[in-house]
């Protein structure tokens, strides 16, 4: 894990939020790459999931939303963590954590059992002192829309974009008129005002989430939830997540959100342990009634043909972007090789690297090598976008940063290049090399 984070930090992926400030915890800024990255596996979503289907839409809903949204979806209510406060120094953590630390199976517990472990096991806080009572805390940020902050202007920043989802379901249907079933997706940011943000970025503040909402007949549900199980666990295999590093847990009755009346969490081997990388929840109607209860406005889906009217049941997969970026960077990282020959390579596959080829020649003070390395560059850059120059230091130090960064060929323009227009293209994965026409590439 230590070497994931250095590497990001190192080369451009994701830097600490606010870093020059010290920090803010629980915030992450992409770089460069990073940003590369996340683009290419947002997309890449959008593409499985949306375009390349017929029953599928889009939306991208303000941030900022109707505190009754927060009401009717229960998120006002029980949207809290178990906190526990140090009773010297004040510091807080999420009490369930401090007993799965301590090796104990929190499932299903309740905070009253919780707390009682926690004396009976005589768990002291991190830094040794007493613990003091236990109490749930809503994670949901807060802030004032308008001039004046008292409780009439309070809003929230969204914990789920699910929301932005449900409450434009009415407008999409009376707008596209959608056949059942049908899908909504939303990728955007969340924020959840986690009491311990740790691992990295898998429990930030601020992330990205990409949803999708699909509202079904209920009779059809149980089909329809195995099927974006199956869905699910295809696509992140064509990440580049290994078969046998994902799992899915059948989260139980007293586990689940409240919401949800199935759900199943699809886990990942990250290298601080197995964690939840998404979940796929069966949400039944919970949100279109509480909206229709809360609103006054009717959410009744007119079937075509026969004209019945239901309400739809939803099955809702959802995954972190920052999370599948960590599954994605531990999946494609390999150390190999001894000796000098020795190297860290991304191994990502190619529609996720942030650069498709790297072109340099193969010196840097030959001005006839650099001036056809920088043609080659332009076409290839017209072509492709996503190719980068690199002339600094020696071929083989250049070859090592791409390797790391995870682009798949380097391009070196030589002097044979000059004689035949022949380059060499040079593989990340096996080091291997070839030499081809420009316009063979
Ligand atoms: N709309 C359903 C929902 O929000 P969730 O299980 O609370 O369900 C869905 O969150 C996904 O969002 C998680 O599986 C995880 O990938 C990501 N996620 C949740 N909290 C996160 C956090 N604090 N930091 C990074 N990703 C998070």
């Amino acid at each position: 894990m230590e070497e994931i984070v250095s590497l990001c930090k190192r080369r451009g992926f994701i830097f600490p939020g606010s870093e020059v400030y010290g920090g803010l915890a629980g915030t992450w800024d992409y770089g460069p790459l990073g940003l590369m990255l996340k683009r290419k596996v947002e997309e890449s979503f959008w593409r499985t999931f949306v375009e390349s289907r017929t029953d599928m839409y889009g939306v991208d809903a303000a941030i900022l939303m109707n505190p009754k949204v927060w009401v009717a979806s229960g998120h006002v209510a029980t949207f809290a963590d178990p906190l526990i406060e140090d009773k010297e120094n004040q510091k807080r953590y999420r009490l369930d954590h401090l007993l799965e630390d301590a090796g104990v199976d929190v499932k299903g517990m309740t905070l009253e059992q919780m707390r009682a472990l926690i004396t009976e096991k005589k768990i002291k806080s991190p830094d040794g002192n007493e613990l003091g009572e236990a109490r749930l805390f809503n994670m949901m940020f807060t802030t004032h829309v308008g001039p004046v902050a008292d409780d009439s202007s309070i809003a929230y920043l969204r914990p789920e974009t699910a929301q932005g989802i449900f409450t434009n379901y009415k407008n999409i249907v009376d707008t596209l008129y959608p056949d059942l079933p049908f899908g909504i997706a939303q990728v955007g940011k969340a924020f959840r005002n986690e009491i311990s943000p740790r691992d990295f970025v898998f429990r930030s503040r601020e992330f990205n989430q990409m949803e999708i909402e699909y509202f079904c007949d209920p009779k059809d549900w149980e089909k329809l939830f195995e099927e974006w199980v199956a869905g699910f666990h295809s696509w992140l295999e064509s990440l580049g997540l290994p078969k046998d590093k994902t799992h899915d847990l059948e989260v139980p009755d007293e586990d689940r959100a409240h919401y949800s009346k199935r759900t199943i969490d699809i886990e990942f081997d990250y290298p601080v342990g197995r964690k939840e990388l998404m979940g796929i929840a069966y949400r039944t109607d919970f949100d279109l009634m509480n909206i229709q209860k809360a609103s006054g406005k009717n959410m009744e889906y007119t079937m075509k043909g026969t004209n019945e009217k239901l309400i739809p049941h939803v099955i809702e997969p959802s995954i972190g972007t920052e999370r599948l970026i960590m599954a994605i960077m531990c999946s494609a990282y390999v150390e190999e090789g001894e000796g000098e020959k020795r190297r860290a390579v991304l191994k990502l596959p190619e529609e996720l690297a942030p650069y498709r080829f790297c072109v340099s020649p193969l010196l840097k003070n030959k001005p006839e090598l650099v001036s056809r390395a920088r043609e080659v560059f332009a076409e290839l850059k017209a072509k492709y976008g996503n190719v980068v120059w690199d002339d600094n230091g020696n071929i083989g130090k250049r070859y090592a940063k791409q390797d790391e960064i995870g682009t798949p060929k380097c391009v070196v323009i030589d002097f044979e290049t000059l004689e035949d227009g022949t380059i060499t293209v040079r593989n990340r994965d096996d080091a291997s090399q070839v030499r081809v026409k420009v316009a063979e590439l």
